[in-house]
């Protein structure tokens, strides 16, 4: 089983693009996978327990698990909006995660993994952690990226992280542990370099912070987020399910093939932390999973935030244009692991090119024409015209570096393949001219070819863009009339998916052009 999984997203707030994005390109490579005929999960949620919870409920004036319900709500409308297709939904306040939780620290602390400890120092209440002297400015203060910041002296629990660090370095080297994109790699082990024998604080007082797992064997205390979250990766798998749980079969999951994340939580949160985690479970290299690191979505080059007020809707944007018009150009304009500028003008114009003139007129032309000139019917196309040839290894060489470029999880280049295509069947069409040929009734024959070998084209792309528009690839498949393609997987394409004589039904616009308002 392919196990795809991303983080869970802090449920303090209404989701943003870069939520939104997280979750469009984990359901669009596990769709990828079952299109390659691979049985595939895909686990998402959110991570409800910790100090931003709290603070934003009092902020609100609500209760915070009333918050908790409420905003997570919000994320399951808009996933099911943009047809976020998740096969598990985790929860961190789901009392199943939390008697998994609870188990695994209760055998860490037996195998002596875990010890208590009085500790004084900064601790920022934004990031909750404790500060040290490298995260100080130039100017020996702590910057006002880590918002308030107070002197405290806490007894707290932790995790003996350092003894796992020059495994992790050895696991991270020899890509057991395996980090896409590759320059990734070194950012861990530059990290490790830096990490020296720290160890991790896995514990907040209850009479702080009271919304959280209490510590089985010290009910004073409450875990810290990051021990909490990390494990829904193998609690919602099925890791220590109880009996007769409907949880997954956990055996057939671990390790994740892809765990999606941001940059900002791979040092030190996924890349050190987690694997540690796992190490001390008794977890091996082997049985590391595969962590696939994405860019931030930016603002005119601006992280977005609260205070800049540039935070990017998507459930607006998706009402706006069309949840799959959003699909795309999150797919479309963002390179693996690079970051990237959210710009509408962008949206409405890579739409409006690659969808509405460019596929949609294929499509259109294709169908409208093989109507009008053909009865709707399609014809013989095994030619051996130049033309015809140039265009079949055309596909052929589309769907080559699509599947290469999704198998490396870069959904942009894989659209780029599509699009080239695209632009081979518009060039086809303009230098053969059918709307003139058929005025030549001895033509009409080659005519007939010529709008099938687009047809068929456009019935091949569609199957390959279903992963990422699965709607508009089912109208495609619609007004072909071969509903049956969706059943097909990718080792299916092969020239010749609408045989001789098949029948087409009636156009109509899939991508309509999006309208800009007039300034
Ligand atoms: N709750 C933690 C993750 C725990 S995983 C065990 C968290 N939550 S988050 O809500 O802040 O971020 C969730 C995901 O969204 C992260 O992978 C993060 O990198 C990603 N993004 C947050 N802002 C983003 C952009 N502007 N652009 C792209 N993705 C970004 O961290």
């Amino acid at each position: 089983m392919f196990f795809v999984t991303t983080a869970i997203d802090y449920p303090n707030g209404k989701p943003h693009i870069g939520h939104a994005y997280e979750k469009v390109l984990a359901d669009v490579l596990t769709r990828y996978q079952r299109l390659k005929g691979m049985p595939s999960f895909f686990l998402t949620g959110v991570d409800q327990h910790g100090q931003k919870m709290v603070k934003t409920a009092e902020a609100e004036g609500v209760n915070v698990a009333t918050l908790t319900k409420r905003n997570t709500k919000g994320f399951i409308r808009l996933w099911e909006k943009l047809g976020v297709d998740y096969d598990g939904w985790a929860e961190t306040t789901d009392e199943r995660h939390k008697a998994c939780v609870q188990a695994i620290l209760s055998k860490l602390e037996k195998k002596g993994s875990l010890y208590k400890k009085s500790y004084a120092g900064h601790y920022s209440i934004r990031q909750e952690q404790y500060l040290t002297d490298r995260d100080r400015n130039d100017d020996g203060e702590f910057g006002s990226e880590w918002g308030e910041v107070e002197e405290r002296e806490e007894e707290n629990w932790y995790f003996k992280l350092s003894d796992h660090v020059e495994w992790l370095r050895s696991t991270v080297e020899s890509d057991d542990l395996k980090i896409f994109p590759k320059f990734r790699k070194n950012e861990v082990l530059n990290a490790l370099e830096r990490s020296g024998d720290t160890d991790l604080c896995i514990s907040r007082p209850k009479e702080r912070m009271s919304w959280g797992i209490p510590l089985p064997f010290d009910p004073d205390f409450v875990t810290y987020v990051w021990f909490d979250a990390l494990i829904n990766y193998i609690s919602f798998a099925g890791y220590l399910k109880a009996e007769g749980s409907d949880f997954p079969d956990f055996d057939s999951l671990w390790p994740a093939d892809l765990q999606i994340i941001g940059k900002d939580i791979l040092v030190p949160a996924h890349a050190v932390y987690w694997p540690c985690m796992l190490h001390a479970m008794g977890f091996e290299a082997s049985e590391m999973p595969t962590l696939l690191v994405h860019g931030f979505w930016n603002v005119r080059g601006d992280k977005m935030s609260k205070s800049l007020g540039n935070i990017v809707d998507p459930d607006e944007l998706a009402d706006k244009f069309g949840p799959e018009t959003l699909r795309y150009y999150l797919c479309r304009d963002i390179r693996s692991g690079k970051d990237s500028d959210f710009d509408i003008e962008r949206l409405v114009m890579l739409f409006n090119t690659e969808l509405a003139n460019d596929l949609g007129n294929l499509l259109n032309r294709s169908i409208n024409m093989t109507k009008g000139f053909c009865n709707s019917t399609i014809s013989d196309t095994n030619t051996s015209d130049d033309e015809d040839l140039a265009l079949r290894e055309s596909l052929t060489r589309s769907i080559d570096a699509y599947r290469k470029a999704m198998d490396a999880c870069e959904v942009s280049v894989a659209l780029q393949a599509i699009n080239d295509h695209v632009t081979h069947c518009n060039g086809y069409l303009e230098r053969h001219k059918p709307w003139e040929m058929k005025k030549d009734e001895s033509k009409l024959a080659r005519v007939g070819e010529i709008l099938s070998h687009t047809a068929e084209s456009c019935a091949q792309l569609a199957v390959l863009l279903r992963p990422i528009l699965p709607n508009a690839a089912t109208k495609i498949f619609s007004q072909l009339k071969k509903e049956d393609l969706t059943e097909f997987t990718l080792d299916d394409l092969k020239w010749g998916l609408l045989e001789a004589g098949h029948q087409t039904g009636k156009p109509k616009p899939v991508f309509p052009r999006i309208q800009v308002e007039e300034k």
